[in-house]
This record gives structure tokens, sequence and C-alpha cells, in this order.
């Protein structure tokens, strides 16, 4: 395996060729590095990470670009304790440093952003203050303090931002840079910057994180340009991570799914000749979704980089690494690109963590399901096989239990394997066939097509029940006439006969009615989304795919009516109103595809707490949908609680674990 490959870099080498790359996590306290920090890159560390770069710091109070947004000056003693922590397996540890510029946000330091000139923010739509030159020299001094405290505090080196979200790359392109003094010219300013921070740090790592395209040719970084700043740079630098993106493209540097994996191959590809012609040293790190072991042994292969930046992959499986170098590559849990929860600057200022691994950014409360003897000699049913009926039968059977699962339809998978089937959420299947996979490594019995009621024997036989059975249909909240008919987005991409003009009606604005509408457009059906919102897809600014999602709609010629209440359905019509003027309109609409809230498939669970003769002696317990309709996230959540429950050390209100694994 390639990527187990120890790297040299500078008088450095690290024990593998794989990167984790900085990224926020609100896992902060305060602006400085938490225990939660510690534990979280401990775990990568553990798990094979060559290199670690830690969630990047401000190197000045004017930069607080979100509210646990580490600050330099106060990260000293986390530092220490993620090198400490590390140490033991040898990984590289670099302390991000960066500055967000005009990428910024006032909200928290009530000062005005610093920028290189008054270029209003792309998305914040705020006007920086162009920096005076004192103030360019004061963010330089700040980047050489805050280089030798993190070498002090014991990191190996630093990683500098002038990628995505940084005032040097601000410096560096036509975009933001207007100005006419000395500082015009962002690469001699970069230049000097590196020159003293190499000196500062002499015998530690300087590493850059640098955008080769900015995705704005007109006046931004493009990717000749890019790479001649690769190679003028790369003299100070011993490594150099590629990156693209700028003020009008934030989401291109982390896309979801929609966006090939690999993207960035040709680009990397493109700065590591330029840089290699120039500074053979100098190593360069692929990023961009290298989420698949087989990628990243390809590109290390064929010598295109000398590393893979693979972070959503080690947000994932943190022991990727691990598992690859022994040969159980099949066993890593696959990255989904799905960005729901580890993506964290939203409006919920949630903590990061992994649809398909809960513990991510929880490590100091919840840990991974290992084998135990917990529930030993206990029958354990699980009646439902969406991803938390999968979850939970697993865990039952890593903890010891005899294990069966039930599911009614004839595959596995449940919602999230319907999902899978739309445009371009292919990749949601995967975590069903991880499932699947390790299913039938650790035992557990699955009987597809098997349609259990409560007095059914198996159940009566049962010690835990575990109620996965997920959601139904909703209920309409607009009129439906006799006979008219509603079909759901689920039954809509489980192959239901879709008959042209389409309606959907949208009431959540996330990724089912966007998904289900380009899914039918793209046959070539005629489809007009219905939305409340004043845009199609609303909630998808949290995982980065609103613009793109309505770039697609457009592309594939979708209609959508915005700000509109559906209040009809008649036989070959929708009737919705305008929710500002109230005015009613009507729609042709031959299909009429409701991709609105389901409902708690729940009635086995109360048929089982009933108390009634038909109930259960078993400690019942349920999860996922069957709870509350949400997502795959919530679902894998509450199945790695059910052992806990099981055994009585969680409380479980209504059959729902209710806090994580005890220690
Ligand atoms: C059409 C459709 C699309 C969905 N898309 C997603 C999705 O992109 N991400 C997600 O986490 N859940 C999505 N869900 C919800 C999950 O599939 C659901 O919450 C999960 O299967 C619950 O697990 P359970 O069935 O084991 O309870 C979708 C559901 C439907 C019906
Ligand atoms: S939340 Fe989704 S995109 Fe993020 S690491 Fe987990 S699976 Fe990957």
């Amino acid at each position: 395996m390639k990527l187990g490959n120890r790297l040299q870099l500078g008088v450095h080498v690290a024990p593998s060729s794989v990167l984790f790359g900085p990224h926020p996590t609100n896992l902060g306290d305060g602006r400085a590095l938490s225990d939660r920090h510690t534990n979280y890159y401990r775990r990568r560390a553990a798990g094979g990470a060559g290199i670690i770069v830690v969630e990047e710091a401000s190197v000045h109070p004017s930069d607080w670009p979100y509210e646990r947004a580490p600050l330099a000056s106060d990260c000293g003693p986390g530092w220490a304790s993620i090198a400490e922590a590390c140490s033991e397996f040898e990984t590289l540890v670099l302390a991000g440093l960066g500055h967000s510029g005009g990428q910024g946000s006032s909200a928290y330091s009530q000062l005005p952003l610093w920028a290189p000139s008054h270029v209003p923010e792309v998305n914040s739509r705020e006007v920086p203050k162009s920096m005076e030159p004192h103030e360019i020299e004061e963010l330089l001094d700040c980047f050489v303090r805050s280089s030798v405290a993190a070498v002090a505090a014991g990191c190996h080196g630093v990683e500098i931002n002038i990628g995505q979200s940084s005032l040097l790359r601000q410096f560096l392109s036509g975009l933001t840079n207007h100005r006419s003094d000395g500082a015009a010219d962002g690469l001699a300013l970069v230049t000097a910057l590196l020159g003293r921070v190499r000196i500062a740090i002499p015998d530690s790592l300087l590493a850059l994180r640098l955008c080769a395209d900015e995705l704005a040719p007109w006046a931004g970084i493009v990717p000749e340009r890019g790479a001649e700043i690769a190679a003028a740079l790369a003299e100070h630098a011993d490594l150099i991570t590629v990156v693209r993106g700028s003020i009008y493209s934030m989401t291109a540097t982390r896309p979801d799914c929609h966006e090939p994996a690999g993207f960035n191959r040709s680009l990397a590809a493109h700065v590591a000749a330029a840089v290699r012609a120039v500074y053979p040293e100098t190593r360069i790190a692929l990023q961009g979704s290298v989420v698949d072991v087989a990628m990243a042994e390809e590109v290390l292969a064929a010598g295109e980089v000398d590393c893979v930046e693979m972070t959503r992959a080690l947000i994932a499986d943190a022991s990727l690494v691990a598992k690859a170098t022994a040969g159980e590559v099949d066993r890593v849990r696959p990255c989904l690109l799905c960005n729901q929860t580890c993506m964290v600057r939203d409006a919920r200022n949630p903590i990061i963590s992994c649809v398909v691994d809960p513990t991510t950014g929880f490590e100091l409360l919840e840990s991974e399901p290992g084998r135990s003897q917990d529930l030993v000699g206990l029958r354990v049913v699980v009646v439902g096989a969406g991803p938390g009926g999968m979850e939970a039968a697993r865990c039952c059977a890593l903890a010891g239990a005899t294990v069966q699962l039930h599911e009614s339809s004839s595959r596995v998978g449940g919602a999230l394997a319907s999902a899978s089937v739309a445009a371009g959420r292919g990749r949601l299947n995967a975590l069903v066939s991880w499932l699947e996979q390790e299913l039938n490594d650790v035992g557990v019995e699955v009987l597809t097509s098997s349609n259990l009621v409560a007095a059914d024997e198996v159940l009566r036989n049962a010690d835990v029940i575990i109620v996965a059975t997920g959601s139904r249909n909703g209920s309409p909240d607009y009129v439906v006439q006799a006979g008219a008919a509603v079909m759901w987005a689920r039954e809509a991409l489980e192959g239901a006969n879709i008959n042209g003009p389409v309606c959907i009606w949208d009431p959540i604005g996330g990724p089912i009615g966007i998904s289900v509408a380009e899914t039918i457009r793209s046959q070539g059906v005629d489809v007009t989304l219905v939305t409340p919102d004043n845009i199609a897809g609303n909630e998808l600014s949290r995982s980065g795919d609103l613009a793109p999602a309505n770039t697609r709609l457009q592309q594939v010629g979708a209609k959508i009516l915005r700000r509109a209440t559906l209040v009809e359905r008649t036989h070959d019509t929708v009737v919705v109103t305008d929710r500002f003027s109230g005015a009613s309109s009507e729609i042709e609409a031959t299909t009429l595809i409701d991709a609105g809230h389901r409902l708690a498939e729940d009635s086995l669970f109360h048929e089982l707490t009933s108390g009634e003769p038909g109930g259960s002696a078993a400690i019942v317990l349920r999860v996922g949908d069957a709870v509350a309709p949400r997502t795959a996230a919530e679902a894998m959540i509450e199945a790695r609680r059910v052992v806990a429950a099981a055994r009585g050390q969680i409380p479980v209100s209504d059959g729902v674990p209710m806090i994580g694994t005890v220690h």
C-alpha cells in the first residue's frame, strides 16, 4: 500500500503518506483548543494518519471567522497536548495558521475586516477595511510569532493558509488586491513572509495550503499562474497542498458528492510538475474529495503527487490507513461525500461529527463499538434493515448477542438505499454496502421479505427487540380531491410509474425534492418544483450544494415555482398560492410528488410496549425514523446506543436511548 509509505518531509518523516487537513470543528473551548480536539486528533494518529494539520488558528485577533475559531495566542497548551498525544504514533503535527481577511466575520470581533482592498465580500456582502502598511507589517509579525509559538509547543511545524478563506490569497489575487503601493505585489509579500517564517523555525516544517485556481479567470489566479506561484514559494516550503476556489466559489473547495472524487488531480499534477522542476525536495499533496483508498493508491503509484489529503475519509473512518495497510481495504467505513454533519459553519453551530461515524467529534463521550461480552447470551431481534437497524444489529453482534435482523422488503438499506437511486447520489449506498458486509462478518442473520407482527414467536422469544421500522408516507396538509393521486418522493425513487407533466412539492428544501426533480427531469419528463422558499433547496446551504443544485436544475431544464404554497391537488392539476400576494394559480400535473415530511412507522413499537396481552416482556428499544423521521445521521447515533441501553447503563425514554455509552 503506497499510502502506508513513510514520507520524508524536510528533516522529519511522516509514518504514512496520508494527510488529515485543517477544518473547522467547533470543538474549541472559547478560542482555545480543547481536550476534545486532542482526542479527535489522537484517534486519527492512532489510525495511521501521517500528517495532521490542526484546525486553523487565526494569527491575529482581527480575525474571528466563527464563534469557536481558534486564536493562535490561545492555542499553546492545546497544540502541546495534541503534539504529545500524537507523538506515540510518530504522526507529524502541524499547526494550521491563517487569517480569513475579507472572508471572515465582524460579528464576533466587532472589528472591521482586514483585506488588501475595499472589495465587498461575496457571501457576507460586507465591505472590508483596506489594510494600512503598518497593519500588514503587524500581520506578518503575527504569522512569524505564531509559528514560533506552535513549534515551541511541540508541533513539528506549521501549515500557512494561502488557500480558500485566506487573507494571503487575497493579496495574491487580482480579484481582491487592487492596491497601488508596495503590497500590490502579493507574491513578493508572501515570499517575504515565508522567508521570515523559515528563518524563525529553521528546523521545523513549513507547509502551505495554496490555491492554484480561483475559478474566476477574469481576474483571479488561473492554473498557470497558480503553478508559477507554487514554484516561486516552494523555496521555503516542505509541503504544498494544492486547493482551488475563492470568494465566488466557497463551496468548490470542499464540494459534496455531485463533484467527481479527486477533482483536483490535474491541477495538483500541473503544480507538482512546476515545483519539481525547481525544488524537487518540496512535496506536493493532492486535496479534493479523495475518499477512496483505490484513488489514493492510483495517484501515489503514478507519482502524480507525493501524498494525499484524505480529511473527510478520516473523519468517516479514523483507522483508514491502519485498515488499508493491514489488507482490510473493504472494512474501511466509506465517506459518503454528503457534507451533512462534518461542515459546522451554519446557523445551528453544531459540533463536528460524521453521518457514518457518530463517534467523530464525540471521542471524549462515546467510543466506537468494539468487540465485548456485554450482551453475551442474549437474543436480539432487530426489525427493519435501514441504516439504523443495520447499525444496531452490528453493535449488538459485536457485543456478543445472537442477532437476527428482519426486513419486510426484499432488500436492505431502507430509505437510504432508495435515496441513493437519485441523480448524483449513488454514493449514499456505500454505507448500506459497508453495513451489509460488516453484518456478514459479525454473524448477524439477515432475513429479508420477513414481515413480523407483535405476536410472532420470534419476537416473543427475544430478550431485546430493536424497532427500526423507519417511516411511512406523511399526511398532506393540502386538499386532495376525491380520487386524485399523490405520490411520495420515496415511491418515485422506488420505481413507481411516473407520467408527466410532474409537479414536485418540496416544503423541506433539503436534498430530497431537488434530487427527485433532477432524476425525473433527466429522463425527459416535464418537471416543476414548487417551493415555499425564495430559492429551491434552501437548506442545501449547509452542505454547500445550494448554488450547484440550482445550477443543475437549470441545466436539466426543470421549472421552479418559488414562494408558493400548495393548496389543492385536483385530478390533473395542482393549485398553488403565492405566499406574498396570495394570488392563486393552477399548474398542470399528471403526477404530484410530495417531497415533504414523513411520519414515524411506530405501530409495532406501540403494540409491543402497550402492556396489552400482545405486548412483549423483552426490552424494547427503537431507533431512527421509527422514532421521528430525520436523517441517516440520527439513525446511526441512536443505533450506537442500543447496547448501553439494553444493559441499563443509560436512560431510555419511550424506547429511545438517550445518551452515549458509558466508558
Ligand atoms: C427520498 C429520501 C431521500 C433521503 N435522503 C437522505 C440523505 O441524503 N441523507 C440522509 O442522511 N438521510 C436521507 N434520507 C433519510 C434517511 O434515509 C432516513 O432517515 C434513514 O434511512 C433512517 O434510518 P432507519 O430507516 O433505519 O430508521 C432520505 C429519505 C428519503 C425518503
Ligand atoms: S458527514 Fe458525510 S461527507 Fe462528512 S465525513 Fe461523514 S460521510 Fe463524509
